[in-house]
């Protein structure tokens, strides 16, 4: 029988949690409040007095936010009253009756994935304090950057899509399965392009998406892509003949965004799927997760490219989505800082949702350290395991890995890798495809 290991947490000095929050935090934090200040003229002048006044509020707010982090602060209770702001303030509680006092429920000795969450929550909050400006986006700038620094690869997806689409009727079921693989690494790899590993640096795509899948094959450390194909050949119940629905959690704007919409389109065009469901984030989180209005932009942007297969890849999505075929949901959940397995109790409405679906993708690396509870797990302990009951559908992890947590692996094959690379939970540089179906339990 396995004890819950510990949470990965900054207490460990020298942890890449520790670095993250001693370092790359703070970076974040300055940058939110260079482009509010740098932003002062272009958005929020026009509210005149109100709106420089707000501008000044707000960045008050986030400094005295920053000095908290970096001087170890005691977390405290979140108090904009939104719709999130009690399940917030009773996850603290949680916490601190935990500890047994609340000067341990602070941002270096608490579990690092809760404090790093309750940072983007109270960016949000030093906003919904200043309503003028309460809408504003402190990442939109990174994000759209990402997506046009990236349109070189995404007019060479949109083309491949539009050739395997042109061509769909002939395929023989292999031609299919490889197209199929192809767009699913795509869109695996799509995941290095994420802002917060680089602390904003970078997020787009330089190189031919499709051309270098095969050089990056042997970086893929668990590959169950076999098994999600299968789940899609056996939709749902037993007897159910219709393809089924596919939900995407979604992570980062810019290049992945369009790798999993490229994905899901091929999903829905070969028949694989009827319908999918796509999850965002209700305010901006981790620097470059996707928003409703990412979603949309992005959307838009496509349509409106001076490319014809990009234009009308654009032009495809936005009718899949008017014709409900698509649809975009948010869900305060996502933008918590609780492990998966607390998902049935804590918001039963979206577990409920998720059963709908016959299979759930998981982009990126956070929704990995969720669905794992980001703990010091072997790494020879079973996905299964490491999910804690979690698993309202089948399900499948897409992740490269940027965080120290890892399970799933063969006996040594850790190991191994860290006699070789001492960074490879962190750089990026592997990924896994990894599937886990209830039912098989
Ligand atoms: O530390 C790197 C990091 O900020 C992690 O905190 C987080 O898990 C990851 O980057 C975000 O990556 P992704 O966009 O893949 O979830
Ligand atoms: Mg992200």
């Amino acid at each position: 029988v396995h004890g819950v290991p510990p949470s990965l947490s900054a207490k460990v000095v020298g942890s890449f949690a520790y670095l993250t929050v001693r370092d790359r935090l703070p970076t974040i934090l300055t940058k939110v409040i260079d482009t509010i200040h740098r932003n002062k003229h272009k958005f929020f002048e026009e509210y005149g007095e109100e709106g420089i006044e707000a501008e000044k509020q707000t960045i008050s707010l986030l400094s005295k936010l920053r000095n908290e982090l970096q001087t170890d602060k005691p977390i405290l209770a979140v108090t904009d009253g939104l719709q999130d702001t009690e399940s917030w303030n009773q996850y603290l509680q949680r916490h601190q009756r935990l500890q047994g006092d609340e000067a341990s429920v602070s941002w270096f000795k608490s579990p690092w994935l809760y404090v790093e969450c309750y940072m983007y929550r109270r960016i949000q909050e030093a906003l919904w304090h200043n309503p003028p400006i309460s809408d504003y986006d402190y990442f939109n700038e990174g994000k759209t950057q990402g997506f046009f620094e990236s349109q070189q690869a995404v007019m060479t997806l949109c083309t491949y899509l539009e050739n395997i689409n042109k061509s769909m009727a002939e395929l023989s079921k292999n031609q299919l399965l490889e197209h199929f693989n192809k767009l699913l690494q795509v869109s695996l790899w799509g995941n290095k392009c994420d802002l917060s590993i680089s602390a904003g640096q970078d997020n787009s795509q330089k190189l031919s998406p499709i051309d270098s899948l095969s050089s990056l094959q042997p970086f893929i450390l668990v590959d169950g892509s076999n098994m999600v194909w299968s789940t899609l050949q056996r939709p749902g119940q037993p007897g159910k003949t219709t393809a089924g629905r596919v939900d995407v959690v979604l992570d980062n704007a810019g290049f992945e965004l369009v790798t999993d919409l490229v994905f899901a389109d091929f999903l829905v065009s070969s028949g694989l799927v009827r319908e999918v469901h796509f999850h965002g984030k209700s305010f901006p989180w981790f620097v470059s997760d996707v928003t409703a209005k990412d979603f949309q932009w992005t959307i838009r942007q496509t349509m409106a490219a001076n490319h014809k297969w990009m234009s009308k890849s654009g032009v495809q999505w936005q009718s899949y989505l008017k014709e409900g075929v698509w649809s975009y949901h948010d869900h305060p959940f996502w933008t918590q800082p609780h492990e998966f397995c607390d998902m049935a109790a804590d918001a039963p409405d979206l577990y409920a949702t998720l059963q709908g679906a016959d299979l759930v993708l998981f982009k990126g690396d956070l929704n990995y350290r969720k669905l794992t509870g980001d703990r010091e797990w072997d790494h020879t302990v079973s996905f299964g395991t490491a999910l804690r009951g979690f698993g309202p559908a089948p399900l499948c992890a897409l992740r490269t890995l940027k965080a120290n947590v890892q399970v799933g692996l063969q006996q040594g094959q850790g190991e191994k890798l860290t006699s070789q690379e001492s960074d490879w939970m962190t750089s990026g540089k592997y990924a896994v495809i990894q599937f886990y179906s209830p039912k098989s339990e």
